[in-house]
């Protein structure tokens, strides 16, 4: 764990340097500071603020950051046939949502969602040529290669396949017995598909699920392909069938991404990977007897209940940036597993949780990012500032659950969430170098923590 941190650390240590000597934008100083050595991290509190950006040490390494101004031309197997060029612009924002540093933190919400739908649109776009719309294992074994030595190359992070479990497999059919677009479209009525799916309703496909159920439909439609001999083998295939609509699944969103231009595609298809995202917790809730003991026999003492959720949950906000959704649910996951420890008073507001203590924080200070609901990107800008939204909204308590029964309530408008983050990011706004220097600061925090 702390290997991993280690690798990133320098760049944290300087950016926050940076950050107190308003220098950001001076890569040099970013190249030549990158090699720092590690037993000066440790002063790093006592670094006066007025002490002039000199360069610690000459320049020994490549900086991770320069791939970003200087992308690498990588050696590509040369033995994958899919056309990368189509999609050029699509993978580089996919190497700045999943670049080195941040990859791990924007994982769940923006890199991997991100790194799917690229990889869809890729063979989607693909098939246009090669009327299929699944590579064989040969193929996907080199495609996915190549493909993480590009995204490598501008930048992202090295560990990317681990990160986001993608193996070759992903790329095949699976057990979907069709891939060809022909017999696809002799298969499904694509033209409900497309009209379902062309365009999606952002705000509301999540609930009313037009365009999923489009999906479902043709995915079933696909997989029962298999079973011409149909009911011999009875609850078998069904499981088995279960495993084959996923696989066709993937097949369905290819073939939409076929149909669409790249960026519609990718609107789509974050948008459907969005409503995944964000009906779950994405957050490990490690043991918690230690709050559940603080907290029992009716909180007689305050002090140390609080003391222990608060404890608790700075443990939860290192683990990744979440959507003003996901923070819904992890508050309610914590509160039905609080309740269930038979701790049913309202701990959250007898101790001030709000919905932004769940997310990634600069130290202790109320400064959590929750990210938007909707789909967003990562944005480097010229001059080599990175930025994404947050939805700063005021700090909204986190809302206690009412049973102890975690209930899926986001669809259900008779359910009143109190001041839900305005769901759809219409009031967040992006935040450039603020954001980075907040960045800094974690990135600096995490590291020190775990080390
Ligand atoms: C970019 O990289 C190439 C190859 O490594 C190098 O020759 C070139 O000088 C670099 N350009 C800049 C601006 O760093
Ligand atoms: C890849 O796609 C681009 C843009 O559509 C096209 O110009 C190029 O010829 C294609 N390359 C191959 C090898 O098909
Ligand atoms: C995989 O697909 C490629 C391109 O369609 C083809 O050349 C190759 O023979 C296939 N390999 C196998 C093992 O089917
Ligand atoms: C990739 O395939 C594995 C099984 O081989 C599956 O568990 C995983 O969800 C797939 N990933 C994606 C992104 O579809
Ligand atoms: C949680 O921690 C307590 C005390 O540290 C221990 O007794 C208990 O077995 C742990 N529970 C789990 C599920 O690990
Ligand atoms: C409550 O707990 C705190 C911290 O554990 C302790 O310092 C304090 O004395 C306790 N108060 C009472 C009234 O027991
Ligand atoms: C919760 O309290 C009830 C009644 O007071 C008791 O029966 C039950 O065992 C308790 N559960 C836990 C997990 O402590
Ligand atoms: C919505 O929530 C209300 C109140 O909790 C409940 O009675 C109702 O059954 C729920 N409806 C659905 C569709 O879940």
């Amino acid at each position: 764990m702390a290997q991993r941190f280690n690798f990133y650390l320098p760049i944290a240590l300087l950016l926050l340097l940076c950050l107190r000597e308003s220098c950001c934008t001076s890569l040099n100083y970013l190249k030549s500071s990158m090699i720092k050595d590690k037993t000066e991290d440790v002063l790093l509190p006592n670094t006066s603020p007025t002490s002039s950006p000199q360069p610690f040490l000459p320049l020994l390494a490549p900086s991770p950051l320069i791939p970003f101004t200087n992308s690498t031309v990588p050696k590509l197997s040369g033995l994958c046939t899919l056309n990368f060029t189509v999609i050029t612009s699509m993978m580089r924002v996919t190497s700045i949502d999943c670049m080195a540093a941040f990859a791990p933190f924007l994982a769940n919400v923006v890199c991997c969602p991100q790194l799917e739908a690229t990889l869809s649109i890729l063979i989607g776009q693909s098939s246009k040529d090669t009327d299929s719309l699944a590579l064989n294992g040969t193929l996907a074994t080199h495609c996915l290669s190549d493909f993480e030595k590009i995204l490598v190359g501008q930048g992202a992070n090295e560990d990317l396949f681990k990160i986001c479990p993608i193996r070759p497999s992903n790329l095949t059919e699976g057990s979907c017995p069709i891939n060809n677009v022909i017999e696809f479209e002799s298969t499904v009525d694509s033209a409900n598909l497309l009209a379902a799916c062309g365009k999606i309703d952002t705000l509301n496909e999540c609930c009313e699920q037009v365009c999923q159920n489009a999906i479902v439909e043709a995915s079933s439609k696909l997989a029962e392909k298999a079973y011409n001999l149909v009911s011999l083998y009875g609850s078998h295939v069904m499981s088995d069938l279960s495993t084959r609509v996923n696989d066709c699944k993937n097949i369905v969103l290819r073939w939409l991404a076929s149909k669409l231009d790249p960026s519609h595609a990718k609107e789509v298809l974050r948008g459907l990977s969005s409503c995944k995202i964000n009906k779950v917790c994405p957050l490990n809730f490690p043991n918690m007897s230690h709050v559940i003991n603080g907290c029992n026999d009716g909180i007689s003492n305050q002090t140390e209940c609080c003391n222990g959720v608060e404890s608790y949950v700075s443990l939860l906000q290192r683990q990744s940036f979440i959507t003003n959704l996901q923070a819904l649910n992890c508050a309610a996951s914590l509160g039905v597993k609080l309740r269930k420890a038979n701790i049913t008073k309202n701990v959250y507001s007898l101790c001030h949780i709000n919905l932004k203590d769940f997310s990634l924080q600069v130290g202790t200070k109320e400064s959590g990012c929750l990210l938007p609901s909707l789909p967003s990107d990562v944005v480097l800008d010229k001059s080599s500032e990175v930025s994404f939204v947050c939805d700063l909204n005021d700090n909204i308590p986190a809302p206690w659950p009412s049973t102890s029964q975690l209930a899926d309530s986001s669809c259900n408008k008779t359910v009143k969430i109190p001041a839900l983050p305005a769901a759809a990011s219409v009031q967040s706004s992006r935040h450039g170098i603020n954001t980075m220097n907040f960045l800094l600061l974690l990135m600096v925090y995490a590291a020190l923590m775990i080390m």
